[in-house]
C-alpha cells in the first residue's frame, strides 16, 4: 500500500482524492478463479465483464491474462476492440443491443448472447439479408432462483430476474434459429443474486445443461455461468462463510460432470466474472481538509466523496485506513461522520470513525473496484485519477479531469 509520503508525491503530480490500483492483486484474482476451474475441468474460458470496472489498463491486462471481453454495449464493444480484441473474442450480452450494433456483431463474429424475442428478430432479417455470413449465437436463459421455502435470492430480492428467454420458451428460440440454418452455440445463465450462494450455480449449470440436451445438444458448444461471484473478501467484511474460488469451482463443475448431457461432449465452461476479480484491486484516497465540532459531534471534511467510493449508496462497511499527518497527536473523540466534498446531506465517507482523525490525515478506502468508477459520473467535482505502481514511482491510468474534459460535449 501507500505510505502518507507516497500520497503527497502523487497528490501533487494528480491531484487527491485519487485510486490506486493493485495489477499483480488483479492478476492473481484472475489466475486463482481460473486455475481453480481448470484444475477439475479442462475447458475453461474467463471472460471479464468490463462494465464492472473498463479502466483500459484493465482491460488490456485481461487480454494479457488469456481472458475474453464480456461487453453489454457500443461503448465496451469498441474499448474491447481499442485494447487489442478481435470480435471473435468478444462476448456480447445486454438487454438493449441497437441494430447497427448487432449487425456489426454478427458480422464479425462475436459471440452474441440474444436476450429477448425482439433480438431474434433482427438476426433473423440480417441472415436473409447476408445468407453467407455465419453469427455465432447464444441465448440467455432467466433461471429463477427461489429457494425450497420459496424466497428469492435474485438481487434486491426481486422475485425475478429480468434478462433472457424462460427455459419454456429456449425450445422454440432454438427451433426457428435452426430451422433459419443458425445453431445455437452457447447457453447462457448469468444471475446477480443477493446472496452469491453455490447451490444457485449448481441450479444455473444444471438449468443450461438440461436445456442443452433437450433442444440443442448437437450445436451447443459452451455453457456460460455468468459473473456474480464472490471475490476475495477483506478480513471481517462481507459473510465469514462466503464460498471460495474452490468451492464455486467444486460444486460447479460436479454438476457438469454428473450431467449426462456434458459427460459425453464436454462442453466449454466460460465464466463472466467482475466483482470476484476487481473489487479488492482499487483503493481511493482522499485528504482530510477540516475537523469540526457540531452538537456534540465531531465531523471530518473530506476532499474526496462517497460518489467515487459506493455510487450505488449500499450500506455495508468499508475496509479503511487512516494515514496519520502527525502519528503522536493524541486521541481525541470519534469522529462521527468523514463527510464528503458535495453538497449532499448523504454524502459520507464513514461513520463512526475511532481515534484521533485531524486535518491532513489521509483516508484509505479499500475494495472500491467494483462498480465505482464506472458508475460515477462527474458532479460537482472533477473525476479523480487512477493511478498504479510502476518502478519507484506511480504511473497515472487515468488523469485528473480538467475543465475541457468535462464539458467537451456541451454546446456554449
Ligand atoms: C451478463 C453479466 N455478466 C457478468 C456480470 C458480472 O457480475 P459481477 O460483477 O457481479 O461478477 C454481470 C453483472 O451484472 C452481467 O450482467
Amino acid at each position: 500500500m501507500l505510505t502518507r509520503s507516497e500520497c503527497l508525491q502523487i497528490e501533487r503530480e494528480q491531484g487527491s482524492p485519487f485510486y490506486l490500483f493493485d495489477s499483480e492483486t488483479f492478476a492473481a484474482n484472475f489466475r486463482d478463479f481460473r486455475d481453480a476451474f481448470a484444475r477439475r475441468y479442462p475447458h475453461v474460458m474467463l471472460g471479464y465483464s468490463y462494465k464492472t470496472n473498463y479502466t483500459p489498463y484493465v482491460c488490456q491486462l485481461v487480454g494479457r491474462l488469456g481472458g475474453m471481453p464480456e461487453v453489454v454495449s457500443r461503448l465496451e464493444y469498441d474499448l474491447a476492440e481499442r485494447v487489442g480484441h478481435p470480435a471473435n473474442e468478444i462476448i456480447f450480452n445486454g438487454p438493449l443491443k441497437r441494430r447497427d450494433d448487432l449487425e456489426r456483431a454478427f458480422r464479425d463474429g462475436a459471440t452474441v448472447h440474444l436476450d429477448a424475442p425482439y433480438e431474434v428478430e433482427t438476426l433473423l432479417a440480417f441472415v436473409r439479408e447476408h445468407p453467407h455470413t455465419k453469427p455465432r449465437i447464444g441465448l440467455r436463459v432467466n433461471i429463477d432462483l427461489s429457494d425450497d421455502t420459496g424466497a428469492s435470492h435474485t438481487q434486491m430480492g426481486y422475485r425475478m430476474g429480468r434478462f433472457g428467454f424462460l427455459p419454456d420458451a429456449i425450445g422454440e428460440s432454438v427451433a426457428v434459429l435452426r430451422e433459419a440454418g443458425i445453431p445455437v452455440r452457447v447457453l447462457h445463465g448469468h444471475c446477480s443474486s443477493s446472496t452469491r450462494q453455490t447451490w444457485i450455480y449448481q441450479r444455473i449449470t444444471k438449468t443450461l445443461c438440461d436445456l442443452a440436451a433437450e433442444h440443442g445438444a448437437d450445436t451447443i458448444e459452451d455453457i456460460n455461468v455468468g459473473g456474480g461471484f464472490f471475490g476475495k473478501l477483506p478480513r471481517g467484511f462481507g459473510p465469514a462463510d462466503a464460498p471460495t474460488f474452490d468451492d464455486y469451482a467444486e460444486a460447479i463443475v460436479a454438476t457438469l460432470r454428473e450431467h449426462p448431457w456434458a459427460k459425453g461432449r464436454e462442453p466449454r465452461l466460460i465464466f463472466e466474472p467482475g466483482v470476484a476479480l476487481v473489487a479488492n484491486t482499487f483503493s481511493y484516497f482522499t485528504r482530510i481538509v477540516d475537523v469540526k465540532s457540531m452538537r456534540g459531534n465531531r465531523i471530518a471534511l473530506a476532499d474526496g466523496n462517497v460518489f467515487h467510493t459506493k455510487p450505488s449508496m449500499h450500506a455495508k462497511p468499508q475496509p479503511y485506513a487512516v494515514l496519520r499527518a502527525n502519528p503522536h497527536t493524541p486521541a481525541a473523540e470519534c469522529v462521527t461522520q468523514v463527510t464528503g466534498s458535495t453538497c449532499m446531506e448523504k454524502d459520507y465517507l464513514l461513520q463512526d470513525v475511532p481515534g484521533s482523525l485531524e486535518r491532513d490525515d489521509f483516508v484509505r478506502i479499500d475494495n472500491v473496484g467494483a462498480y465505482t468508477i464506472s458508475m460515477s459520473p462527474t458532479f460537482i467535482h472533477p473525476a479523480p485519477a487512477i493511478v498504479m505502481r510502476e518502478g519507484s514511482g506511480f504511473r497515472a491510468l487515468r488523469r485528473l479531469q480538467t475543465f475541457d474534459h468535462a464539458f467537451a460535449q456541451f454546446a456554449f
